[in-house]
Parts: C-alpha cells; sequence; structure tokens
C-alpha cells in the first residue's frame, strides 16, 4: 500500500455519528458523505460586515468549516428577515472546552447579527441512551451546564432554554407531528437503531427536531433557524430538513464546526477520557496538570527535537493556540516555525499554554459563580 492509500484507508474507518466520533478525520470526505458544502468566501465576507472587531478566530481558523443553507440564512437577513439561533447540550455531566466551542462562536453570531438563541437542553436524551444515568442526576445536569451557557455571555433578554423534561404543550405537538412523518427505517438508516434500541431512543430525534419549528410557532411566522454545532449533530438536521417541507417550516440552516481536539494522541475532546478532558470546573491546577501531561509533536529526546524540529500538526498544545488562545497570527507562525526549526521545546510551550487556560478557567468560573439556578429558571420557556 502506498502512503496515500494507507491514509485513504484509515479515514475510511471514519466514524461520526451524535453518539460515536472515531478514526482519522477526514473532513472533506466527511463533507461529500454527509452531503453539506464548505463555507466559501461569500459567507465569510457577510459576517465580517457585520462584525466590528473583524472575523471570531474560530472562523479565521477554520474551526468552523461547512454548513447547511447557510447562505440562504444570510440572503435573508440581507433581505430583512431575521433568523434566530439554535444550539443544544446532553447534560451527561459537566461541560468541557469542546463544548464551549460551539457556544463561543454561538455567542459570537448573538452579537453580530443580534438575534435570539434557543438553547435546548436534552435530559431525556441522555437519560435515554445511557442505560445507567438516573433521571434526576441528567436534570441536575442540565442546570449546572446551563450555568456554563450563561458564563459565556449570551444576551439574557434574547436567549431561551427548553429543558426536555420540562417541555411545553406547543412542544410536545411540534415533536409528535415530526415523529409521525418519519419512519422507522429512515430512523433506523441515520442513527443505526438496533432491536435492542428503547423505544424512547427512536422517538427522541423528534424532540431534537422540535426547536428548529418551535419559534414559528411562538412568533406565529415562518423564522429561519440557524444550528451552530460539530458536526457529529449533522444526521438530525438531515431528517429535520426532510420533514420541514411536509409541515409547511423553513428547511433548518446549520453551520458546523471540527471536534476542538483532547489532550491525547489524536480524537475529539471527550468527558468518556476524563484525564485527556479540560472541565469548566477543573481547578486551574488540575488544567495545568492535565496540560503538562499532554500528546504534542515532541521527539523522544530534546536532542532529537532540536535536530528534526518538532511535529504543530500532530500536536493538541499548537491547536489549542491556534483555534483558541493565540489570535496573534505572526506570534502563531512563529511558534509553528521555531517549533519545527527545533528552537521550542515542548515544556515552553505546554507551560505557556497552562497559564493561558488557568486564566481561561478563572474568569470562566468567576462569571459561573455568580449564576443562580434561579436565573436559568426564569429563562426557560414554560408556556
Ligand atoms: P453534546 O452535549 O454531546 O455536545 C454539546 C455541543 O458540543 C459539541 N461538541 C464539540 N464541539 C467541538 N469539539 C468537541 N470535542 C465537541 N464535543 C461536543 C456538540 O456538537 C454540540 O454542539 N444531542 C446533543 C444536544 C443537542 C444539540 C442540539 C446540540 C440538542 N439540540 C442542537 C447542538 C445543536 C448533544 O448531546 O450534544
Amino acid at each position: 500500500m502506498t502512503k496515500k492509500e494507507e491514509t485513504n484507508a484509515q479515514a475510511d474507518e471514519m466514524v461520526v455519528t451524535p453518539w460515536e466520533v472515531s478514526g482519522v478525520m477526514d473532513y472533506k470526505k466527511l463533507v461529500k458523505k454527509f452531503g453539506t458544502t464548505l463555507l466559501s468566501q461569500k459567507e465569510i465576507d457577510v459576517m465580517k460586515k457585520y462584525s466590528k472587531d473583524g472575523l471570531h478566530l474560530l472562523l479565521r481558523r477554520g474551526l468552523f468549516f461547512s454548513h447547511r443553507d447557510f447562505d440562504w440564512i444570510l440572503k435573508q437577513y440581507e433581505k430583512g428577515e431575521k433568523f434566530v439561533l439554535y444550539t443544544g447540550r446532553g447534560p451527561s455531566g459537566h461541560t468541557h472546552l469542546g463544548h464551549l466551542v460551539p457556544w463561543i462562536f454561538t455567542k459570537w453570531l448573538q452579537d453580530i447579527f443580534d438575534v435570539e438563541l434557543y438553547f435546548q437542553m436534552t435530559d431525556d436524551e441522555k437519560f435515554l441512551f445511557d442505560q445507567k444515568m438516573p433521571f434526576q442526576e441528567t436534570r441536575d445536569f442540565a442546570y449546572e451546564n446551563a450555568k456554563d451557557i450563561l458564563a459565556v455571555g449570551f444576551d439574557p433578554k434574547k436567549t431561551h432554554f427548553i429543558f426536555d423534561s420540562q417541555l411545553t404543550s406547543t412542544m410536545y405537538r411540534i415533536a409528535v407531528e415530526v415523529g409521525k412523518r418519519v419512519t422507522f427505517s429512515t430512523a433506523r438508516a441515520v442513527f443505526g437503531f438496533t432491536n435492542e434500541s428503547n423505544i424512547g431512543m427512536i422517538f427522541y430525534p423528534s424532540i431534537q427536531a422540535m426547536p428548529c419549528f418551535l419559534p414559528t410557532e411562538l412568533k406565529g411566522k415562518n423564522t429561519p433557524v440557524l444550528i451552530p454545532a460539530a458536526i457529529d449533530q449533522d444526521p438530525y438536521w438531515r431528517i429535520t430538513r426532510d420533514v420541514a417541507p411536509k409541515l409547511g417550516y423553513y428547511k433548518p440552516a446549520a453551520i458546523h464546526c471540527k471536534f476542538f481536539p483532547g489532550l491525547a494522541e489524536g480524537g475529539k475532546m471527550s468527558a468518556s477520557q476524563p484525564e485527556t478532558c479540560i472541565f469548566t470546573t477543573d481547578t486551574p491546577k488540575l488544567a495545568q496538570k492535565k496540560v503538562m501531561r499532554s500528546y504534542t509533536g515532541g521527539r523522544e529526546t530534546m536532542e532529537e527535537q532540536k535536530e528534526l524540529g518538532g511535529e504543530p500538526d500532530k500536536c493538541n498544545v499548537y491547536w489549542y493556540e491556534y483555534y483558541l488562545f493565540e489570535s496573534d497570527d505572526k506570534k502563531i507562525a512563529t511558534m509553528r516555525k521555531d517549533c519545527l526549526g527545533g528552537k521550542l521545546l515542548c515544556g515552553q510551550c505546554k507551560k505557556a499554554l497552562a497559564e493561558k487556560l488557568s486564566k481561561f478557567l478563572e474568569e470562566h468560573q468567576e462569571r459561573r459563580n455568580k449564576i443562580t439556578k434561579e436565573q436559568v429558571d426564569k429563562l426557560i420557556i414554560k408556556e
């Protein structure tokens, strides 16, 4: 096998579903497989026009990279038809940095376009999909996670929570309308359900589809919806988009991000590997410890590193700086060059990142600690 064939074979093993992300990511291939579209300069230029401070780093550096109908959303916006944002969280534990990434970007979109956000907390999903999860635990985590969401800085006047365990009659009616129009065979093909899947799981996609149509029902007029999330959630939008015209709604649009890496070699940040994951509740000291143990693109010995140089493309520390912490293009280019040239050693980079991360966590936690359950409750849609 040639090297190219080998890489292709590995990419073939790539699995991306709402419940599993594994294998070597080949995002170009994924876009083709899912039938989404790469973001183009046209959409980027429109965002630039509305942002006073230029493009967000997550966009400029390409973590957000793909979409469905985002061009249409922007066209309607320019004609004066405002969209709303919709995103969500399955509250199975504490929030990690990977979850924050799409939320940070969603806040930026809320700010530049001055739009409302509907945020769904799928405590039912986590109860149904995890055999060991007691319902009360996921309901409690929903409130804990909601504090992180508000700590990101969304405008509370323009932010609404949907807590699935507190579904309203309008929400339930929409979910049932969706459920009636998706066959088991479609759901099985899209989500891989088997005879062992419980029947709650099979109905659940209707619940995640529902917020795409809720704003239209609440406002009494067809309302465009844009969903910022990692690309793992896209299978939901595929079925929702099929159903939308049958119910007289606009198809929801989506803007997708790649997966923010964990601290181990390869793979996305995932709570299932807590030692490679930075939780928003980690003490800055613990987070520093995790960073100091991170996988990097470094060589076996210092001598080899100086001679051969490091491999930034394989290095989590580099990617954390690239996507989140180092916005200065010149500094990131120098970091890359010095790493490749063997001038920069992994210990130095880890230490610098650990400091930035500590500061980030301290600031986030300060905001988070001020948010009460009552403040969250006030934003939950109750009728
Ligand atoms: P959940 O709780 O698995 O993830 C919450 C959000 O975080 C994104 N995400 C990541 N993004 C970048 N890098 C990572 N390593 C990473 N890990 C997770 C997810 O794509 C998601 O945007 N079923 C959903 C809850 C949900 C939802 C939605 C999500 C309901 N409605 C609408 C997005 C949009 C879930 O369990 O997400």
